[in-house]
Protein backbone atom coordinates (compact mmCIF):
# COMPACT_ATOMS: atom_id res chain seq x y z
CA UNK A 1 0.00 0.00 0.00
CA UNK A 2 1.27 3.42 -1.24
CA UNK A 3 1.59 5.78 1.43
CA UNK A 4 -0.51 8.43 0.03
CA UNK A 5 -3.22 5.06 0.80
CA UNK A 6 -2.11 4.27 3.96
CA UNK A 7 -2.83 7.88 5.46
CA UNK A 8 -6.55 8.38 3.44
CA UNK A 9 -6.88 4.61 5.80
CA UNK A 10 -5.92 6.55 8.56
CA UNK A 11 -7.83 9.94 8.38
CA UNK A 12 -11.29 7.20 7.23
CA UNK A 13 -10.23 6.03 10.17
CA UNK A 14 -10.18 9.11 12.54
CA UNK A 15 -12.92 10.20 11.01
CA UNK A 16 -15.10 7.54 12.04
CA UNK A 17 -13.68 7.64 15.50
CA UNK A 18 -14.62 11.36 16.01
CA UNK A 19 -18.29 10.85 14.79
CA UNK A 20 -18.69 8.43 17.26
CA UNK A 21 -17.16 10.12 20.28
CA UNK A 22 -19.32 12.88 19.09
CA UNK A 23 -22.75 11.76 19.26
CA UNK A 24 -21.06 9.83 22.84
CA UNK A 25 -20.20 13.45 24.50
CA UNK A 26 -22.74 14.19 27.02
CA UNK A 27 -22.35 17.79 28.03
CA UNK A 28 -20.82 20.97 26.38
CA UNK A 29 -17.12 20.37 28.47
CA UNK A 30 -17.06 17.02 26.97
CA UNK A 31 -18.13 18.11 23.29
CA UNK A 32 -15.22 20.77 23.87
CA UNK A 33 -12.62 18.51 25.02
CA UNK A 34 -13.02 16.00 22.09
CA UNK A 35 -13.27 19.08 19.70
CA UNK A 36 -9.74 19.83 20.84
CA UNK A 37 -8.45 16.38 21.03
CA UNK A 38 -9.54 16.00 16.94
CA UNK A 39 -9.52 19.31 15.50
CA UNK A 40 -7.30 21.44 17.86
CA UNK A 41 -3.65 22.51 16.84
CA UNK A 42 -2.20 19.71 18.29
CA UNK A 43 -4.96 17.37 17.19
CA UNK A 44 -5.34 14.22 15.42
CA UNK A 45 -6.50 15.93 12.15
CA UNK A 46 -3.55 18.13 12.31
CA UNK A 47 -1.14 15.05 13.67
CA UNK A 48 -1.62 13.28 10.10
CA UNK A 49 -0.22 16.18 8.00
CA UNK A 50 2.44 16.08 9.46
CA UNK A 51 3.32 13.08 7.26
CA UNK A 52 2.43 15.23 4.13
CA UNK A 53 6.15 16.19 3.53
CA UNK A 54 7.14 12.81 2.78
CA UNK A 55 4.51 12.43 0.09
CA UNK A 56 5.10 13.00 -4.12
CA UNK A 57 4.14 16.72 -4.40
CA UNK A 58 1.03 15.72 -7.00
CA UNK A 59 -0.29 13.45 -3.68
CA UNK A 60 -0.14 16.21 -1.09
CA UNK A 61 -3.47 18.18 -2.34
CA UNK A 62 -5.39 14.89 -2.40
CA UNK A 63 -4.09 14.77 1.27
CA UNK A 64 -5.06 18.51 2.52
CA UNK A 65 -8.52 18.00 0.47
CA UNK A 66 -9.31 15.04 2.72
CA UNK A 67 -8.16 16.58 5.90
CA UNK A 68 -10.47 19.76 4.81
CA UNK A 69 -13.51 17.74 3.64
CA UNK A 70 -13.10 15.81 7.45
CA UNK A 71 -12.43 18.61 9.16
CA UNK A 72 -15.94 19.97 7.82
CA UNK A 73 -17.70 17.20 8.27
CA UNK A 74 -16.30 16.95 11.99
CA UNK A 75 -17.31 20.93 12.74
CA UNK A 76 -20.97 20.04 11.22
CA UNK A 77 -20.83 17.04 13.61
CA UNK A 78 -19.86 18.60 16.99
CA UNK A 79 -22.15 21.60 16.02
CA UNK A 80 -25.00 19.27 15.32
CA UNK A 81 -24.16 17.83 19.21
CA UNK A 82 -23.82 20.24 20.73
CA UNK A 83 -27.61 21.71 19.32
CA UNK A 84 -28.94 18.63 21.05
CA UNK A 85 -26.85 18.86 24.16
CA UNK A 86 -28.69 22.63 24.58
CA UNK A 87 -31.78 21.42 23.74
CA UNK A 88 -31.57 18.92 26.64
CA UNK A 89 -30.21 21.53 28.90
CA UNK A 90 -33.06 23.34 27.68
CA UNK A 91 -35.38 21.12 28.74
CA UNK A 92 -34.21 20.19 32.52
CA UNK A 93 -34.20 23.81 33.43
CA UNK A 94 -37.58 24.29 32.00
CA UNK A 95 -38.34 21.03 33.70
CA UNK A 96 -37.25 22.64 37.25
CA UNK A 97 -38.54 26.21 36.54
CA UNK A 98 -42.11 24.75 35.70
CA UNK A 99 -44.73 26.66 36.77
CA UNK A 100 -47.24 24.81 38.92
CA UNK A 101 -50.24 26.94 38.22
CA UNK A 102 -52.44 24.76 40.78
CA UNK A 103 -50.21 26.02 43.44
CA UNK A 104 -52.25 28.62 45.89
CA UNK A 105 -51.03 32.40 45.76
CA UNK A 106 -49.01 33.94 47.89
CA UNK A 107 -50.77 36.67 49.98
CA UNK A 108 -49.75 39.97 50.51
CA UNK A 109 -49.30 40.58 54.17
CA UNK A 110 -51.68 43.18 55.02
CA UNK A 111 -51.16 46.35 57.03
CA UNK A 112 -53.14 47.81 59.90
CA UNK A 113 -53.53 50.65 61.91
CA UNK A 114 -51.12 51.17 65.11
CA UNK A 115 -52.69 50.22 68.73
CA UNK A 116 -51.91 53.68 69.16
CA UNK A 117 -53.90 55.08 66.29
CA UNK A 118 -56.72 52.47 67.00
CA UNK A 119 -56.87 53.98 70.77
CA UNK A 120 -56.90 57.65 69.51
CA UNK A 121 -59.79 56.72 66.81
CA UNK A 122 -61.96 54.82 69.58
CA UNK A 123 -61.48 57.74 72.10
CA UNK A 124 -61.69 60.62 70.21
CA UNK A 125 -65.20 58.74 68.64
CA UNK A 126 -66.70 58.23 72.07
CA UNK A 127 -66.39 62.45 72.12
CA UNK A 128 -67.53 62.76 68.92
CA UNK A 129 -70.95 61.00 69.41
CA UNK A 130 -71.15 63.08 72.91
CA UNK A 131 -71.49 66.23 70.49
CA UNK A 132 -67.67 67.37 70.81
CA UNK A 133 -66.19 68.64 67.66
CA UNK A 134 -62.31 67.67 66.91
CA UNK A 135 -59.60 70.06 66.78
CA UNK A 136 -56.03 69.69 66.33
CA UNK A 137 -53.08 72.67 67.38
CA UNK A 138 -49.29 72.64 66.28
CA UNK A 139 -46.70 70.32 67.75
CA UNK A 140 -44.15 73.25 68.01
CA UNK A 141 -46.31 75.65 70.24
CA UNK A 142 -45.28 79.19 71.63
CA UNK A 143 -44.90 79.15 75.29
CA UNK A 144 -47.69 81.70 75.11
CA UNK A 145 -50.45 78.97 74.15
CA UNK A 146 -48.34 75.86 76.32
CA UNK A 147 -48.10 78.18 79.22
CA UNK A 148 -48.96 81.50 79.58
CA UNK A 149 -52.33 81.63 78.58
CA UNK A 150 -52.74 78.69 80.83
CA UNK A 151 -51.90 80.34 83.77
CA UNK A 152 -48.67 79.20 83.75
CA UNK A 153 -46.96 82.40 84.52
CA UNK A 154 -42.76 82.25 83.73
CA UNK A 155 -41.25 81.66 87.36
CA UNK A 156 -44.00 79.02 87.77
CA UNK A 157 -42.53 75.39 89.23
CA UNK A 158 -45.21 73.70 86.79
CA UNK A 159 -42.98 74.65 83.87
CA UNK A 160 -39.91 73.03 84.90
CA UNK A 161 -41.96 70.10 86.06
CA UNK A 162 -42.68 69.62 82.26
CA UNK A 163 -39.33 68.36 81.16
CA UNK A 164 -40.32 70.86 78.30
CA UNK A 165 -38.52 70.44 74.85
CA UNK A 166 -37.24 74.03 73.87
CA UNK A 167 -37.02 74.92 70.03
CA UNK A 168 -34.68 77.59 68.77
CA UNK A 169 -35.60 78.94 65.93
CA UNK A 170 -34.41 82.41 65.95
CA UNK A 171 -38.00 83.68 65.80
CA UNK A 172 -38.86 86.63 68.67
CA UNK A 173 -41.47 84.44 70.93
CA UNK A 174 -39.61 81.56 72.20
CA UNK A 175 -40.79 77.26 70.81
CA UNK A 176 -40.97 74.92 71.94
CA UNK A 177 -42.99 71.16 71.96
CA UNK A 178 -45.55 71.14 73.32
CA UNK A 179 -46.14 69.37 76.64
CA UNK A 180 -49.66 68.58 76.37
CA UNK A 181 -52.77 68.76 74.54
CA UNK A 182 -53.83 71.81 76.81
CA UNK A 183 -52.51 74.64 74.30
CA UNK A 184 -55.29 73.23 71.56
CA UNK A 185 -57.71 74.68 74.48
CA UNK A 186 -56.44 78.02 74.04
CA UNK A 187 -56.58 78.21 70.71
CA UNK A 188 -59.48 77.00 69.80
CA UNK A 189 -61.13 79.55 72.36
CA UNK A 190 -59.29 81.75 70.48
CA UNK A 191 -60.27 81.31 67.03
CA UNK A 192 -64.09 80.68 68.20
CA UNK A 193 -64.22 83.79 69.32
CA UNK A 194 -62.30 85.64 66.76
CA UNK A 195 -64.97 84.08 64.46
CA UNK A 196 -67.54 85.89 66.44
CA UNK A 197 -69.10 82.66 68.12
CA UNK A 198 -71.04 82.70 71.60
CA UNK A 199 -70.61 79.26 73.68
CA UNK A 200 -71.85 76.55 73.93
CA UNK A 201 -68.20 75.36 72.53
CA UNK A 202 -67.17 72.07 73.34
CA UNK A 203 -64.22 70.03 71.88
CA UNK A 204 -61.60 67.23 71.57
CA UNK A 205 -58.52 66.90 70.86
CA UNK A 206 -55.90 64.33 70.11
CA UNK A 207 -52.69 64.54 69.20
CA UNK A 208 -49.21 64.17 70.11
CA UNK A 209 -46.84 65.84 73.34
CA UNK A 210 -43.34 65.31 74.40
CA UNK A 211 -41.99 65.75 77.81
CA UNK A 212 -38.36 64.36 78.27
CA UNK A 213 -38.81 61.67 80.30
CA UNK A 214 -38.23 58.23 79.37
CA UNK A 215 -38.93 54.95 81.14
CA UNK A 216 -41.38 51.95 81.71
CA UNK A 217 -44.59 54.19 81.62
CA UNK A 218 -43.08 57.72 79.86
CA UNK A 219 -41.81 57.71 76.39
CA UNK A 220 -40.76 61.58 75.31
CA UNK A 221 -43.00 61.49 72.70
CA UNK A 222 -46.66 59.98 73.65
CA UNK A 223 -50.52 60.94 72.90
CA UNK A 224 -53.04 62.84 74.88
CA UNK A 225 -56.68 63.52 74.33
CA UNK A 226 -57.86 67.06 75.79
CA UNK A 227 -61.80 67.15 76.04
CA UNK A 228 -63.25 70.54 77.53
CA UNK A 229 -66.52 72.08 77.16
CA UNK A 230 -67.44 75.95 77.77
CA UNK A 231 -71.05 77.10 78.71
CA UNK A 232 -73.30 79.04 80.75
CA UNK A 233 -73.93 76.95 84.14
CA UNK A 234 -71.33 74.33 83.09
CA UNK A 235 -70.86 72.44 86.18
CA UNK A 236 -68.22 69.46 88.13
CA UNK A 237 -71.50 67.68 88.06
CA UNK A 238 -71.33 67.66 83.62
CA UNK A 239 -68.03 66.90 83.99
CA UNK A 240 -68.06 63.86 86.01
CA UNK A 241 -70.90 62.70 84.39
CA UNK A 242 -69.01 63.09 81.24
CA UNK A 243 -66.37 60.98 82.63
CA UNK A 244 -68.48 58.44 83.79
CA UNK A 245 -69.97 57.69 80.76
CA UNK A 246 -66.42 58.45 78.80
CA UNK A 247 -64.80 55.49 80.91
CA UNK A 248 -67.63 53.36 81.12
CA UNK A 249 -67.90 53.22 77.07
CA UNK A 250 -64.24 52.88 76.98
CA UNK A 251 -63.73 49.86 79.07
CA UNK A 252 -66.78 48.42 77.87
CA UNK A 253 -67.93 48.01 81.52
CA UNK A 254 -69.80 50.66 84.43
CA UNK A 255 -65.98 51.17 86.30
CA UNK A 256 -66.57 53.10 89.33
CA UNK A 257 -64.41 56.68 89.41
CA UNK A 258 -63.54 59.23 91.95
CA UNK A 259 -62.41 62.61 91.67
CA UNK A 260 -59.35 63.64 94.03
CA UNK A 261 -58.70 66.90 94.89
CA UNK A 262 -55.21 67.74 92.85
CA UNK A 263 -53.67 71.01 91.74
CA UNK A 264 -53.23 71.99 87.92
CA UNK A 265 -52.69 75.69 86.87
CA UNK A 266 -55.13 76.13 84.42
CA UNK A 267 -58.48 74.55 86.04
CA UNK A 268 -59.82 75.07 89.83
CA UNK A 269 -60.89 73.28 91.62
CA UNK A 270 -58.80 70.38 90.11
CA UNK A 271 -59.01 66.80 90.52
CA UNK A 272 -57.49 63.53 89.63
CA UNK A 273 -59.84 60.81 88.12
CA UNK A 274 -59.31 57.24 89.23
CA UNK A 275 -61.20 54.40 87.91
CA UNK A 276 -61.85 51.26 89.77
CA UNK A 277 -58.92 48.86 89.08
CA UNK A 278 -60.04 46.80 85.83
CA UNK A 279 -57.60 44.10 86.71
CA UNK A 280 -58.60 43.04 90.06
CA UNK A 281 -62.47 44.68 89.91
CA UNK A 282 -61.32 47.12 92.69
CA UNK A 283 -59.88 44.72 95.43
CA UNK A 284 -56.59 45.03 95.05
CA UNK A 285 -53.66 44.25 93.10
CA UNK A 286 -50.21 44.09 91.97
CA UNK A 287 -51.31 46.65 89.19
CA UNK A 288 -53.21 49.32 91.33
CA UNK A 289 -50.19 48.35 94.76
CA UNK A 290 -53.21 47.43 96.64
CA UNK A 291 -55.30 50.49 96.26
CA UNK A 292 -57.86 49.04 93.75
CA UNK A 293 -57.79 52.09 92.09
CA UNK A 294 -56.27 53.33 89.08
CA UNK A 295 -55.47 56.90 88.15
CA UNK A 296 -56.73 57.99 84.19
CA UNK A 297 -56.92 61.49 83.94
CA UNK A 298 -56.68 65.23 85.12
CA UNK A 299 -59.56 67.28 85.10
CA UNK A 300 -61.24 70.29 86.47
CA UNK A 301 -63.09 73.31 86.10
CA UNK A 302 -61.61 75.80 83.43
CA UNK A 303 -59.30 78.58 86.02
CA UNK A 304 -61.19 82.29 85.21
CA UNK A 305 -57.88 83.03 84.26
CA UNK A 306 -57.43 80.93 81.24
CA UNK A 307 -61.19 82.14 79.74
CA UNK A 308 -59.91 85.46 80.40
CA UNK A 309 -57.05 85.02 78.39
CA UNK A 310 -59.55 84.24 75.64
CA UNK A 311 -61.75 87.12 76.16
CA UNK A 312 -64.89 84.51 77.26
CA UNK A 313 -66.35 86.67 79.93
CA UNK A 314 -66.28 84.49 83.41
CA UNK A 315 -69.36 86.23 84.54
CA UNK A 316 -71.77 84.29 82.01
CA UNK A 317 -69.51 81.52 81.34
CA UNK A 318 -67.33 78.31 83.26
CA UNK A 319 -66.06 75.50 81.67
CA UNK A 320 -64.40 71.90 82.48
CA UNK A 321 -61.51 70.46 81.31
CA UNK A 322 -59.50 67.03 81.01
CA UNK A 323 -56.80 65.43 79.45
CA UNK A 324 -55.67 61.86 79.05
CA UNK A 325 -52.78 59.64 77.96
CA UNK A 326 -53.39 57.56 75.12
CA UNK A 327 -50.78 54.95 75.38
CA UNK A 328 -51.52 54.70 79.13
CA UNK A 329 -55.37 54.11 78.20
CA UNK A 330 -54.33 51.81 75.97
CA UNK A 331 -52.12 50.03 78.33
CA UNK A 332 -55.05 49.80 80.86
CA UNK A 333 -57.59 48.17 78.43
CA UNK A 334 -55.42 45.65 76.78
CA UNK A 335 -53.16 44.77 79.92
CA UNK A 336 -50.09 45.80 77.98
CA UNK A 337 -47.15 46.09 80.65
CA UNK A 338 -44.92 48.34 79.08
CA UNK A 339 -45.33 51.62 77.70
CA UNK A 340 -41.85 51.02 75.33
CA UNK A 341 -43.91 48.36 73.16
CA UNK A 342 -45.67 50.88 71.23
CA UNK A 343 -42.67 52.55 70.22
CA UNK A 344 -40.46 49.73 69.02
CA UNK A 345 -42.52 48.49 66.15
CA UNK A 346 -41.93 44.35 66.89
CA UNK A 347 -44.51 43.21 64.48
CA UNK A 348 -45.42 39.82 67.43
CA UNK A 349 -46.89 42.99 69.32
CA UNK A 350 -48.69 44.44 67.44
CA UNK A 351 -49.86 41.83 65.40
CA UNK A 352 -51.40 40.27 68.85
CA UNK A 353 -52.88 44.16 69.20
CA UNK A 354 -54.96 43.48 65.70
CA UNK A 355 -52.35 44.63 62.97
N1 LIG B 1 -52.73 69.06 80.72
C1 LIG B 1 -52.71 68.23 81.89
C2 LIG B 1 -51.51 67.28 81.82
O1 LIG B 1 -50.97 67.08 80.76
C3 LIG B 1 -53.98 67.41 82.00
C4 LIG B 1 -55.18 68.25 82.22
C5 LIG B 1 -55.92 68.74 81.15
C6 LIG B 1 -55.60 68.58 83.50
C7 LIG B 1 -57.05 69.51 81.36
C8 LIG B 1 -56.71 69.33 83.72
C9 LIG B 1 -57.44 69.81 82.66
O2 LIG B 1 -51.10 66.74 82.81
Amino acid sequence: MSDIDAMLKQLETIRQQAVEVFAAAQDADALQALKVQYLGKKGELTGVLKGVGGLAAEDRPRIGQAVNRIKAELEAAIEARAAVLGSVADAARIAAERIDVSLPGRRRPQGALHPVQKGLDELTDIFVRMGFTIAEGPEIETEFHNFDALNIPPEHPARAMHDTFFVEDGGKEPMLLRTHTSPVQIRAMQRFVEEGHEPPLAVVAPGRVYRCDSDVTHSPMFHQIEVFKVDRGVSMAQLKGVLQFFLSTYFEKDVPIRLRPHYFPFTEPSAEVDIGCVFCSGKGCRICKGSGWLEVLGSGMIHPNVLRAVDIDTTQYSGFAFGLGVERMVMLKHGIPDLRLFFENDVRFLRRMGG
